[in-house]
């Protein structure tokens, strides 16, 4: 069971769905098949996948579900969102370990499906110039899935960021540094992230949006009723024109009824 609501803008016609789940596992359960229904849909699909702990149970179910259904993924081009810069892609903290980890290696998905930002390169903005080039020569990202950071950003684009960047680096927020020491196994430096661009994120076709647990309650009640700016980065997909925001109900305990 969920129930669902239509947000609309007063200064805009377009608005952003909203579906709040018992739980995060039929969340999880409801965005996985919409994955797979997006592979049947365009089985050459650009998917552009944030890291995090709100998506894994997602892109777990969606290998197994892609594997039970002989769902030909092999076609599909997946992206990284962002990684954290000067983390090795074997650190298990890293974005590069985790998509691995919990789609790439369960789903078998060939090495040149895949491109990742390399948050070890010496040159950054020629990793950004590629991930934007890629991103031009697929003509834009199909689907988008994202986490929402207890500050609002999405990927790395952190509050404040110009809403018209495309993949960029960037200072972590102290907010950032801080909750994504979680990711690590010690103490960990977090300065730096390169991230696709909030520019490249609002024109994708369609954006699910994710939040699950009490911790985001708060940022999401501010996400669904602040106004529309990169103050609170996750606000503007409330003007993107096929975007979708996927609640449990701990996250959406401040959410309008
Ligand atoms: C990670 C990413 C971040 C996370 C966000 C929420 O690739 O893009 O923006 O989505 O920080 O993180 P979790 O899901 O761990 O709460």
């Amino acid at each position: 069971m969920s129930r669902k609501f239509e947000l609309r803008s007063v200064d805009t016609k377009v608005y952003m769905q909203v579906q709040v789940f018992k739980e995060e596992e039929v969340l999880a359960q409801h965005a996985a098949s919409l994955l797979l229904e997006q592979v049947r849909k365009k089985p050459d699909s650009l998917f552009c996948l944030a890291s995090g702990d709100t998506p894994r149970k997602t892109y777990r179910l969606f290998s197994s579900l892609a594997k039970k259904t002989a769902v030909d993924l092999s076609n599909c081009f997946f992206i990284g969102l962002d990684e954290w810069v000067g983390i090795s892609p074997d650190n298990s903290g890293s974005c590069h370990f985790f998509l691995h980890e919990n789609l790439f290696s369960l789903a078998d998905i060939s090495a040149s499906k895949i491109h990742l930002f390399d948050g070890m390169s010496s040159a950054l903005e020629a990793e950004c110039k590629k991930m934007n080039d890629l991103i031009e020569s697929k003509g834009g990202i199909d689907l988008l899935v994202v986490g929402v950071g207890m500050n609002g950003h999405i990927g790395f684009n952190e509050p404040g960021v110009s809403e018209h960047h495309l993949a960029h680096v960037v200072a972590l927020d102290r907010t950032t540094q801080q909750v994504g020491q979680k990711y690590f196994t010690g103490e960990t430096k977090l300065e730096k992230g390169i991230t696709v661009g909030m520019a490249q994120c609002m024109a994708a076709r369609t954006a699910f949006v994710l939040a699950t647990g009490p911790r985001k309650a708060g940022i999401i009640h501010q996400v669904l009723s602040s106004e529309i700016s990169m103050d609170i980065p996750a606000t503007l997909f409330r003007k993107h024109p096929n975007a979708f925001i996927f609640l449990d109900e701990p996250a959406a305990e401040n959410a309008p009824a």
